[in-house]
This record gives C-alpha cells, structure tokens and sequence, in this order.
C-alpha cells in the first residue's frame, strides 16, 4: 500500500536516501528539511543530491522549531518520519540550547500538532541512537549484567579506558539488546533519548503506532563530507585524501557497529509501511564491533595512502567506549539482517567521495580545538 510519508531531515544523509527508496516504492513523499549549512555547505558533496531531491519530492524549507513549518508539510500524511536533528556528540556538548530546542522542542511540535489538529497519522517513525544506551551492557568474570553509568575523567586522565565495575573489577563488553538501561553519556545522548520517549509516549496516548529506530554509527555515499562534528568515515576519508593528520583517541580501540545505509534505508522502509501496532523500538546495527584504529588503517589500505594519525591517548567528554547492537528483534520483527561488510560499505562510500577533486577541506582541526578550549577534550 502507498503511503503519504512526511520526512523531516529528509535532504540529510539517512533522509534523502531513504527517500529515493519510498518514492520507488510509489509512496507521496514530502520533506521538511532547513538545509542546515553545517551538512549541507560548500564541498560537503550534498549539493547535487538537494537538487535532484527538489524534482523528485515537495521540499518544504523549514525549520522544525517553527511550527507554522510544520503546518506548511504536515497535510495529507499518513506516516512521519522524523530524522530531523542536531547530530554531533561532542558539539552537543557545548551548543545544549540549540541541541535541545532542535531534537527536543522539534519533537514536542510534532506531538502538539498530533495532539490538538485535524490529520489522518496513523503511525510515526523517530530515529533514535545507540547513543541514549551510554556504554551499553556489559558482563563481569561471574557472568553478571553491568550498565556502567559512564567512565570518570580521573579514570580516563590514567588511560583506564575500559568501563569498569562498581567495585573496580575488570567487564567484558557485550552486545546491547533493546532493554538495557539507557544510560547517556552526552548531552545528545540525552536528546535523543528524550526525542524517543516523547514519540513513544506520545503517540501511545494519541492511539498512533510509533516506532523508534536505535540507529548505530550509519556510514556510506551521501554523508557530509565537510561536517567534522559527526560521521567518522566520511570526515577521516576527507582527511586522509588530504594527508591531513588524525587524532585517534584514547588508545584506539574503542569500537563501534558501522552499519551501511542502504541497510538502515531499508529497516526504515520496513518500519514505515509495517502493520505491527503498537509502541516499539528497534536496534538498527550489524552486531560486529570495529576498532576505531581498524577503520583508520582500512582507509588507507583503500586509499592506496598511508594515513597520518596518532593515537593519543587524549579523550573527548560524552564519549564512550564500546556498544554494537543485538539485532534479533530487528530480525525477527522486521526480517532484517543489516548485512552490507564494512569492507564493501567502505569501497561504496570511497567510490563516491573520490569523485570529489580536490578532496574537500574540513574544519576537522577547528572542531578539536573547540573542544580542548571548552576543557571537553584532555
Ligand atoms: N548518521 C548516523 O550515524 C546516525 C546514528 C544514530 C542516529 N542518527 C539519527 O538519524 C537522523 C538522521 O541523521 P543523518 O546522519 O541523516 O544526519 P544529517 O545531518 O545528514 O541529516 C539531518 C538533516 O536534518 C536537517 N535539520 C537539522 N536541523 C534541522 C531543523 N532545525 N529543522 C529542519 N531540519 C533540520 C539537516 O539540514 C539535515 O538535512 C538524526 O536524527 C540522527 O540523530 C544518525
């Protein structure tokens, strides 16, 4: 069945390819989207696909703090998807109004114009974060579940990287299910989390089917290539075609669950035009952890360039250390198994960046500095 489906943040990386995937399948799209120039600025290789997006769908220009944008986008949908967001950990750190007002505030327009208009919604789909789990469930040498609340800055200062125990004691991380606590570390770990209950609950009182997509670290074509505050692959690819130097932090192994977004496209697809009702949430990842240091060394190996990098040992606050999903709800709910190789992930997303000549610069080092000068980064 063809569906009306508003997509905020839909000229965004996950967004516009989402997008493209519900037009083929004959849904009416529209977006709402501020083109904020943080992603979509000069030399972040989104500039074709906004065009190309403005003759495939209606794009209302608006800002989802303003509900008169709303009101411009929202007539005749069945189904929201709701992307729209300020996405970087470490800048949230520092810009917490305006992480607030977008994610938060942005959020609670939808759910009043929900609540008190005219509309024919029946369901809504928010992306969520792996991030609201913090550093996620881990297990001890007894086989005991920990939720570490986050790891200290003394412990940190020491290069005692590793989530501990609550008596010191050494954990094992493992894969996070859906009912782990949530637990963030960062201020847009904690926007998310808010943006998730607030659809969740909601829509429940509303009777509107809600699902909420814990999304992991989603990488591929289309990511900004320019915006340093998010999107590890696509920033360290720009830096490493420039032979601009990395700073790896703590020691580099730190990992995280990239997930290719053709997969993430498609479990969003699946949570659009699904029939199971209710209220739900959905781990959206591949379940294999990768070191940072991996990724960076696999670059260059792609590349054909040795990266400049360092590991330094330095941190960032709002970090954490390790978290990959637990996929079997996503399997068994929505059939799906994010299955896309990193490696071949990767050959797609070099593929498109490189078309890019000359490699574009980054405020890469500005964002560092930003931080350090904010005592957020030691
Ligand atoms: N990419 C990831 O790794 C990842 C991981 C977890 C969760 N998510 C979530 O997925 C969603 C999409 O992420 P993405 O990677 O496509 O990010 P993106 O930055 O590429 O896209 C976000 C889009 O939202 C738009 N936007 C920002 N502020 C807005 C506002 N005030 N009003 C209207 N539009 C606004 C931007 O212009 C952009 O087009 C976000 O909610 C993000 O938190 C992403």
């Amino acid at each position: 069945m063809t569906r009306g489906v508003l997509v905020t943040g839909g000229a965004g990386f996950i967004g516009s390819a989402l997008v493209r995937h519900l037009v083929e399948r004959g849904d009416h799209v529209t977006v709402l989207d501020n083109l904020s120039p943080q992603v979509h600025g000069p030399g972040s290789g989104r500039e074709d696909e906004t065009a190309c997006l403005r003759e495939l769908v209606h794009l209302v220009e608006g800002d989802v703090r303003h509900r008169p944008d709303w009101d411009r986008a929202y007539d005749g949908q069945d189904v929201v998807v709701h992307l729209a967001a300020e996405t970087g950990t470490g800048q949230s750190m520092y810009e917490v109004a305006r992480y607030s007002e977008v994610n938060v505030t942005g959020t609670a327009h939808l759910l009043d114009l929900l609540a008190n208009s005219e509309h024919q919604v029946s369901r809504v789909v928010v992306a969520s974060s792996r991030a609201i789990y913090g550093e996620g469930r881990y297990v001890d040498a007894d086989g005991a579940v920990h939720h570490p609340t986050g790891r200290s800055r003394a412990a940190l200062e020491q290069g005692r990287f590793e989530p501990e125990g609550p008596d010191g004691r050494p954990l094992t991380a493992t894969a996070t299910d859906e009912d782990a606590r949530t637990s963030p570390t960062s201020v847009y770990g904690v926007t998310k989390a808010t943006q998730e209950q607030l659809v969740l609950v909601g829509c429940a009182a509303l009777g509107i089917d809600a699902t909420a997509l814990r999304y992991q670290n989603v990488y591929g074509p289309g990511q900004s290539l320019t915006n340093p505050y998010t999107g590890i692959l696509s920033i360290f690819t720009s830096l490493v075609r420039r032979g601009e130097h990395i700073n790896v932090f703590e020691d580099g192994l730190e990992s995280r669950d990239f997930v290719y977004i053709d997969d993430v496209v498609e479990a969003t697809a699946r949570a659009v035009h699904t029939d199971l009702p209710g209220q739900r949430v959905y781990n959206v990842g591949t379940g294999v952890p990768v070191s940072v240091l991996e990724v960076v060394e696999s670059l260059g190996t792609l590349l054909g360039r040795a990266p400049a990098y360092d590991v330094t040992g330095t941190f960032r606050a709002g970090d954490i250390r390790h978290n990959w999903a637990d996929t079997a709800r996503l399997q068994a709910d929505l059939g799906l198994v994010p299955g896309t190789g990193l490696r071949q992930g990767m050959e797609h997303l070099l593929a498109w960046a490189t078309q890019f000549e000359p490699a574009p610069p980054t405020r890469y080092r500005d964002s560092l500095a930003e931080l350090r000068d904010r005592k957020l980064m030691a």
